[in-house]
């Protein structure tokens, strides 16, 4: 068994971000805030934090502010060097320092799979981890990041690893759903692969969430991928395709998911996170509890 250091991760953000209009128009999806970072700096930090040094977006049309963001800006950092904020220069400069930025055109949204086919020149010397920006992961406290936890099932048993949640019937038609053979408690050697299976025809409620760690391997299946579901180039569609050949593994992993692709559940998410700090809990705290006053709702419109 041959396993290879994963330094490089992929991140697709090509995509048009339809369920975010009109805020997507203009901003990349990947730019909307959680509390006060973008989505996209949460995945950049987990994919670090995770050992990986080079880090290659996939971005489109109107996706410039991912580049601006990772780029860094001198005069930004003068500016608040001579307003008196040093630690705030400090704080910017370091998002450019996170690590090597590279930036790959996906010229029209076919599909993520083929948004990982277009990082192939940059991707294709190895083993390399994706991760999927609106999905932002937490680990719980002592456990290692999502992707990290990904790596570690590549460097033990060798192959590609993908990240599984279990999901209720009716949400199966909105992920991968996966067979598998059970390994050993939260880990599956996966034998097939289901891009968004109507209730009741899923087989299985364990769905790929959006961390992968996939094999140079998939760069050729997806060249050869005809168009599946959507009329997109399905990742899920090639994963299948690489199981066949090459060991794919599923873990349960650890951590909390913060769905952040729709305006519902990236509401969600934001009130998630600020109650999980402990300056914005109560601000949350107040406001819930000041709608659930009599006239609480009235007070607001008013
Ligand atoms: P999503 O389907 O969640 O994102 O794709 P989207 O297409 O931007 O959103 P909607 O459906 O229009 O609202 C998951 C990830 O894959 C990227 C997206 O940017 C997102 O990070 N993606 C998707 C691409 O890079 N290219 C594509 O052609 C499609």
């Amino acid at each position: 068994m041959t396993t290879y250091p994963v330094t490089k991760c992929l991140f697709p953000v090509a995509g048009m971000g339809t369920r975010f209009l009109p805020a997507t128009k203009e901003i990349p999806k990947e730019m909307l805030p959680l509390i006060d970072r973008p989505l996209i700096h949460y995945g950049v930090e987990e994919a670090v934090d995770s050992g990986c040094k080079d880090i290659v977006f996939v971005t489109g049309r109107g996706k410039r502010a991912i580049e601006d963001y990772f780029d860094r800006s001198m005069e930004l950092e003068q500016i608040l060097i001579d307003k008196g904020k040093p630690e705030y220069a400090r704080m910017v400069r370091r998002i450019s320092e996170m690590a090597e930025f590279a930036y790959v055109r996906q010229s029209e949204p076919l599909g993520l799979g083929h948004a990982v086919l277009c990082g192939e020149s940059c991707c294709r010397g190895g083993y390399f981890g994706v991760i999927l920006p609106d999905d932002v992961m937490l680990a719980p406290p002592g456990f290692s990041p999502v992707l990290k936890q990904l790596i570690e099932v590549h460097h033990r048993l060798g192959g590609s690893v993908v990240a599984l949640e279990e999901v209720s019937p009716e949400e199966t038609s909105r992920y991968g759903i996966i067979s598998g053979e059970m390994e050993e408690e939260g880990l599956y050697r996966i034998t097939d692969l289901m891009e968004k299976p109507a209730p009741g025809k899923a087989p299985s409620g364990l769905a790929v969430m959006g961390r992968y760690v996939l094999s140079p391997s998939i760069f050729d299946l997806l060249r050869n991928s005809s168009t599946g579901s959507g009329g997109e180039i399905q990742l899920t569609d090639a994963i299948r395709s690489l199981s066949v050949n090459e060991p794919v593994w599923g873990i349960m992993y650890r951590g909390k998911r913060f769905d952040c692709g729709t305006n519902e559940s990236w509401l969600r998410a934001t009130i998630a996170m600020a109650m999980r700090r402990d300056d914005l809990r109560k601000i949350v705290m107040e406001e819930v509890g000041s709608l659930a006053c009599p006239g609480g709702i009235n007070a607001m419109t008013n």
